[in-house]
């Protein structure tokens, strides 16, 4: 969904006087608020976009530009390993 479709979804609901939102534009702004790098500003959304191809924390690092932050990666390395892991269990079926 786009940020065109984000606003729609949110001029549809204020025309109807209606707090609510699309689900998947609520999943998008969740992702979005979620900060992974703290010192980059680098939130959930674009490290899920950008841990596709990669195995470890370094290749993730690598592609989206966490952990070259003041912490050197301290704050997110944890936080983006256990992506890595959630991902590989649900790669093998695993909840
Ligand atoms: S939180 Fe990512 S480099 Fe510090």
């Amino acid at each position: 969904m786009s940020e065109d479709d984000n606003d729609q979804v949110a001029n549809n609901n204020a025309t109807a006087g209606t707090t609510t939102l699309d689900p998947k534009a609520e999943e998008r702004i969740r992702m979005l608020a979620k900060v992974v790098c703290i010192c980059k500003g680098i939130n959930l959304g674009r490290v899920l976009k950008g841990m596709e191809g990669c195995e470890t924390v370094q290749d993730v690092n690598r592609k989206v530009g966490t952990g070259s932050g003041g912490c050197a990666g301290e704050r997110c390395g944890p936080r983006i390993k256990v992506l890595l892991q959630k991902k590989k269990e649900q790669k093998q079926g695993r909840p």
